[in-house]
């Protein structure tokens, strides 16, 4: 399918300071759609001057959250050109996305080329430097005029970037997360795997109730013995117990996180023993308390690593590592932008060289 370039007539005043870009505030001059229509199948691929979408009241994403969307990055590299990191995984996982809510698949080299025909003619809004990176948000939504309580016919495909510094306002700061005893994310056959709206619609109040209490996050916990944690809506969530690497194992209830798959795959190269299993909260209390669990961290596209120095549950507190970043966050985090910036070799091919087109 060919991709219909409009360039903007009015091109938005970049931003010249990158220490104050904040996560998905400021918007680049682009975005990219393409429609789908039953019986047609995708059609009217273009890039368009960045702007809102018009949509009928009755669209059923409004009422029925039909939505699903990605998070992926690109980056300077050090010779000025751009890079984007596993973006056929982002793709692969859309379409997975796609899949458990009734929605059409996009072919996914055909993302990645839009992706990347979207990143080229923005390329000029990148960042570059330390610690920040273009944000990349392919969205589809359910369009058609229809309260019928089913999947819709009609979807609009589409992508946004935004040029962002860290997730967390206090950058690789170890966070507090409360592991949450009332409310549950996902359960067994729903749709925590998937990455849709709701799901983070549905964290909302518990993480609205845990910031008021003074935490960043929530961790979750399985929604049916509420035992065991799975992951932190933003996060994937890893633990050092025994020097060994453990997080929770993938099902229905957890998001495949690419950034977690990076963060194993690395672990394992360096002839680290990681464990994918299921971690009840007793386990986590009882190895700090013998003085076995030394580091927690999430890992993230937006959030990157992110360090863990409090898990509270039921009002009792764990202090993680003395509140400090540990030295297996602080490699991953070293490892994973290092690929990213070219300082570190990437012996997976993750980092794509985005072409001049
Ligand atoms: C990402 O890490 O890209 C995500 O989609 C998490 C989002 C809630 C910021």
């Amino acid at each position: 399918m060919d991709i219909k370039i409009t360039r903007t007539e009015n091109p938005k005043v970049k931003p010249t300071d990158e220490s104050k870009l904040g996560f998905g505030r400021i918007f680049t001059d682009h975005m990219f759609i393409v429609e789908y229509d039953k019986g047609i199948g995708w059609h009217d691929a273009r890039i368009v001057p960045y702007g809102p979408l018009c949509l009928d009241p009755a669209s059923p994403v409004f009422h029925y959250a039909q939505e699903i969307f990605e998070g992926t990055k690109a980056y300077r590299l050090p010779n000025g050109e751009v890079g984007s990191f596993r973006l056929i995984d982002n793709a692969r996982r859309m379409n997975r996305s796609a899949d458990r809510t009734c929605m059409p698949a996009l072919d996914e080299d055909f993302q990645v080329e839009a992706i990347s025909r979207l990143i080229d003619l923005d390329r000029d809004w990148v960042p570059s430097s330390e610690g920040t990176s273009l944000y990349i948000r392919p969205t589809m939504i359910a369009d058609g005029k229809s309260l019928g309580a089913h999947s819709a016919e009609r979807f609009i495909y589409f992508v946004i970037c935004a040029p962002s510094g860290s997730y967390y306002p206090d950058g690789m700061k170890p966070v507090r997360i409360r592991i949450e005893q009332r409310y549950v994310r996902a359960v067994k056959g729903g749709m925590g795997r998937a990455k849709t709206g709701g799901n983070y619609a549905a964290s909302f109040k518990a993480t609205k109730e845990a910031m008021d209490a003074g935490f960043n996050q929530v961790l979750w916990l399985d929604g049916r013995e509420q035992k065991y944690v799975e992951e932190v809506g933003a996060m994937n969530m890893m633990f050092v117990i025994d020097g060994k690497i453990v997080t929770a194992e993938l099902g229905d209830t957890i998001l495949p996180g690419v950034t977690r798959d990076s963060v194993i795959t690395l672990a394992k190269d360096r002839d680290m023993i990681v464990e994918e299993r299921r971690i009840s909260v007793k386990e986590l209390y009882e190895a700090h308390a013998e003085g076995r669990l030394t580091e927690a961290f999430g890992t993230g596209t937006a959030a990157v690593i992110s360090p863990v120095g409090e898990l509270q549950y039921m009002g009792e507190s764990i202090i993680i590592n003395n509140r400090e970043i540990g030295s297996v966050a602080q490699m991953f985090y070293d490892i994973l932008t290092g690929i990213q910036r070219q300082t570190v070799e990437d012996i997976h091919g993750w980092i794509a060289v985005i072409p001049h087109y």
